[in-house]
Order: structure tokens, then C-alpha cells, then sequence
């Protein structure tokens, strides 16, 4: 566990006279049965000790996706956060930031015409060893919408029959980057003439590697088809579970504020960005931890 002293940090320290107690409990509200809790009594600008970070992994694990209020923190603070859960993930279509080439922003206003994330999907699921995570932190947003929905995969999964269980667990889907991504950042001024989208096949059904639950994983994105059928089947059988990943039963909307963060498992949830706000501005930093093969 590295254990990062930054000049943000010793400033909080200096300001309050005192280090964090590691030992304050972190408090973990769930926010619907399946899917999402909010956490409190944790910042995650300061340093995490063994305990705080076992607390905060258990819940991601639980929960899928966690929820944060009122973080200020810096890029260099966000992803020393996100390194005490894997290696930084960089995005094959979409630069950083000057100097943070592991870090995206997510920004809307009156002169856009399109945003990232606005269909249900996991994180660059066209790489071979799709993110882990993602951590995205919103400083400005919208008075109102904007909202995030995200999707247990789970419990998506779980609410399948048998038979239907079965016969996904045999298949595997083609996801592609070339389909997700080529001419889409152009509105961000990227050209991407001379880059190559990774394309990779994924179980449709996948296993997580710590808690061992099984979990939907096509998605409307990346998902090209599934392999080994025809292409009428493909198409039928992606539509089918396209409507049912959807279902309400299986999500949390998260209304953001500025300074929240949510924290998501790519490997057990989709999630979906509305644009309700035009011409709002939201805005905010995404940094993505990086993940391992599905299977
Ligand atoms: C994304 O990471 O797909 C965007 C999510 C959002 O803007 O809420």
C-alpha cells in the first residue's frame, strides 16, 4: 500500500492541526438494493491507510458503484487515489490533459454537440483487458439533469432463467473500437486518421475476478455482435438483452453536485450519461484504472 504525503495534504493537516484518524469509521449507505451506496466521513485527496482502503474496496465490491460528496482534490491527488487500486488506464482515443495523459475530461457546454457516455455501456470494453474502474470527479454541473444512471450487471444477470443463463454462458461477442470510436472525438478536435481502435472478443457472460459473481457483459457501444451466430440472431438476441440490462429494477441515478465523485466496477456495471442540460456546463475529470482480461 503506498502511502502518498502530498503538499495538499500537509496544508489539510496544517489547517486542522491534526492527521486523519484512520481508525474514524467510514460510513457506507446503500442506496438501493442491487446497485450504488453513498459514502461518508472520507476524502480522497487525503491518504489511505490499510483499513480505510480495505473499507472503501469492500464496498466497491458490494456496491459497484460508490458515491462521494463534496471532494476537492487535484489530478495529481484523483489518480494517486485510483493507483491503490491497479495501474492507470489510457485511453486509445481521447489525450489528457497537458501532462496527464491518464486522465479525461468530461465537458459539455453550449458548443457541443454530442458527450461521452450518452448510451449504456462499461468503459472501453473493445481492449483486451478492459478498465477495472473509473473515478470521475465533477467540478461544474448543470442546475438540473445531467444525471448519471448506472446498471448492476448482477443483477441483470441473476434475473435471467436458467436456460437463458445457460446458453450466454457459451458465447462470446466481438467488441469493437472501430465502431465506438472512429470520427467520435472529432467534436474534442482529435483527428483519428492515423489511429488503430483495439477490437477484442469477450465472454458474454463474465466472471468477476474477486467476488466471483457472474455478470451481463454486452454492451450498446461496443458490442459489435456475438460470435458464431448469424447476423439476424446476433442482432435479436443483442436487442433482447439491450432491453432488459435497461430495466429500472437493476439501477441507481446519481444526481450530481459540484465536487461529487463516483467510483464504478467496469467489470460489474454499465452505466449511462444523460444530456437533459443543453446549453449547461458540465464538466469534470475522469481518471480509469486499468483492468484484466474477461473471462
Ligand atoms: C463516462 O465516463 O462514460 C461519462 C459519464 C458521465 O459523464 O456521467
Amino acid at each position: 500500500m503506498s502511502f502518498t504525503l502530498n503538499s495538499r495534504f500537509l496544508r489539510n493537516v496544517m489547517r486542522r492541526g491534526k492527521m486523519p484518524d484512520s481508525n474514524s469509521q467510514i460510513s457506507i449507505d446503500p442506496l438501493t438494493p442491487h446497485i450504488g451506496a453513498e459514502v461518508s466521513n472520507f476524502q480522497i485527496a487525503e491518504p489511505m491507510d490499510q483499513s480505510r482502503f480495505g473499507q472503501i474496496h469492500a464496498a466497491l465490491m458490494t456496491h459497484q458503484v460508490l458515491f462521494f460528496r463534496n471532494q476537492e482534490m487535484t489530478l495529481d491527488q484523483q489518480k494517486d487515489f485510483a493507483r491503490q487500486f491497479g495501474e492507470l488506464h489510457i485511453h486509445p482515443g481521447i489525450p489528457g490533459p497537458e501532462g496527464h495523459p491518464e486522465v479525461i475530461a468530461i465537458h459539455t457546454d453550449e458548443n457541443s454537440t454530442r458527450i461521452a457516455g450518452e448510451d449504456w455501456h462499461t468503459d472501453v470494453s473493445c481492449d483486451a483487458a478492459p478498465p477495472l474502474g473509473s473515478i470521475l470527479h465533477m467540478h461544474t454541473v448543470p442546475k438540473t439533469g445531467g444525471d448519471t444512471l448506472f446498471a448492476s450487471m448482477y443483477a441483470a444477470y441473476e434475473a435471467l432463467s436458467e436456460p437463458m443463463q445457460t446458453m450466454l454462458g457459451g458465447l462470446t461477442a466481438r467488441h469493437s473500437g472501430e465502431m465506438a470510436y472512429r470520427g467520435r472525438y472529432a467534436y474534442r478536435g482529435v483527428d483519428d486518421a492515423d489511429l488503430v481502435y483495439p477490437n477484442n472478443d469477450h465472454p458474454v457472460v463474465r466472471t468477476h475476478p474477486v467476488t466471483k459473481r457472474k455478470s451481463l457483459y454486452v454492451n450498446r457501444i461496443f458490442t459489435e455482435a456475438i460470435n458464431g451466430l448469424t447476423p439476424t440472431e446476433s442482432d435479436a438476441l443483442l436487442q433482447f438483452l439491450y432491453l432488459h440490462i435497461s430495466k429500472p429494477e437493476f439501477q441507481v441515478r446519481f444526481r450530481w453536485q459540484p465536487g461529487s465523485v463516483a467510483f464504478w466496477d467496469n467489470r460489474a456495471v454499465q452505466h449511462y450519461a444523460i444530456w437533459d442540460y443543453f446549453p449547461q456546463t458540465r464538466s469534470g475529470y475522469r481518471v480509469t484504472v486499468a483492468g484484466d482480461p474477461p473471462y
